[in-house]
């Protein structure tokens, strides 16, 4: 997708740099139930994005994901840690966020219908954007709109419609040249494709890419599942409950994935030899029927109820991170000590 391919890009990372991110929500309660206790979404995160890159965050429903990128687009205030975006220390943002933060760091989300307003036609969604923030007015911003509409692969007639009017597929191609239309260098995906038909997800990951060609914009794309981002990332984090358990080249980990959190993840992955396919079906059975449920355990591996290595130092302690042969690092005791490759586990 990017020369970025294969590389890490944590040393260098020049766009986003996110130090020990810690967002903790207190406990929910309503007149018919009661969640006492605090939440911790995100734990200890750091995350690394340089220019032009696509960065995959993927994992299980309810892993942090989306506070992870809440957390970024400022939409709530983390309870520890540093981000830093785009030039920007976001932190130090008081109440309100600096207009040129949300010019350089745009959002897209799974559900389109959800984000555009449904009283404005898609014309009037795309001009909105180009009159904050760059001030652009009449024929000058119809020819903008135009070229937005243009790069997105839809018609002009399409100017005209309501968003309830269009499909799935051509709501998102709205969304993204919302984003567009600001010039923005990092664009947060969270779950772009989740809703859409597997046909349409396929054009839509395409166009992202067509974009990211043109542009140079940078993407950190959320998904529950690693099909879908394999081969649109350079790098890839997986999350779990709560924290990052892996990261590295997208090809390393979903070839040779060092965590056994990420290879029940690709067991989701059809996979076209018969022999894989019945091993695969025997992990995911295996995942289904240890789902994990209450609390994050306080101490020692997060995934050590669902996992078939588990050892007893995975209930005492959290491992630490070992760098992986092929690029990244896992946070697994199986590989605590010296580089290792998966196969040697
Ligand atoms: N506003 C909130 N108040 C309380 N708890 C929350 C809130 N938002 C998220 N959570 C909890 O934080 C955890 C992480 O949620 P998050 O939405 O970030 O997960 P996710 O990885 O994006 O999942 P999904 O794939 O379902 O979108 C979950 O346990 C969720 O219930
Ligand atoms: S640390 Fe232990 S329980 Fe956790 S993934 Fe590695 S082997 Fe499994
Ligand atoms: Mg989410």
């Amino acid at each position: 997708m990017t020369i970025m391919k294969g590389s890490s890009a944590a040393a260098g990372a020049d766009l986003l740099r996110v130090r020990n991110l810690t967002v903790t929500f207190a406990g929910r309660r309503s007149a018919t139930w009661r969640r006492p206790g605090a939440v911790v979404a995100v734990n200890d995160l750091d995350l690394d994005l340089t220019s032009g890159e696509t960065l995959g965050l993927v994992g299980e429903s309810g892993s942090g994901k989306s506070t992870t990128a809440r957390a970024i687009l400022r939409l709530l205030r983390p309870s520890g840690g540093t981000i830093e975006a785009a030039g920007f220390a976001v932190g130090a943002f008081g109440r309100r966020v600096p207009l040129e933060y949300r010019r350089a760091v745009q959002a897209v989300f799974q559900d389109p219908l959800g984000s555009l307003d449904p009283t404005k036609v898609i014309g009037d969604i795309l001009a909105e954007p180009l009159a904050v923030h760059f001030g652009l007015r009449g024929t000058e911003r119809d020819r903008r709109v135009a070229t937005l509409l243009d790069q997105v692969g839809l018609a002009g007639h399409h100017l005209r419609r309501y968003p309830y009017e269009l499909s799935g597929g051509q709501r998102q191609r709205v969304s993204i040249a919302r984003a567009l239309a600001v010039e923005p260098k990092l664009i947060i995906l969270d779950e772009p494709v989740s809703a859409l038909d597997v046909s349409v997800q396929s054009q839509v990951v395409n166009l992202l890419e067509d974009v990211q060609e043109r542009t140079g914009v940078a993407y950190l794309f959320v998904a529950h599942d690693l099909a879908v981002v394999r081969h649109a990332c350079d790098r890839i984090a997986v999350m779990y409950r709560s924290r990052i358990v892996e990261e590295g080249p997208a090809d390393r980990i979903c070839e040779a994935p060092a965590h056994p959190y990420t290879e029940a993840l690709l067991a989701a992955v059809p996979d076209p030899d018969p022999a894989r396919q019945r091993i695969q079906r025997t992990r995911r059975r295996e995942m289904r029927a240890t789902a994990p449920v209450g609390a994050v355990p306080a101490a020692g591996c997060p995934f050590a109820s669902r996992c078939p290595h588990r050892m007893p130092v995975c209930t005492e302690s959290f491992p630490d991170w070992s760098p992986v042969t092929g690029g990244g690092r896992v946070a697994c005791h199986l590989h605590s000590g010296s580089p290792t490759t998966p196969e040697e586990t």
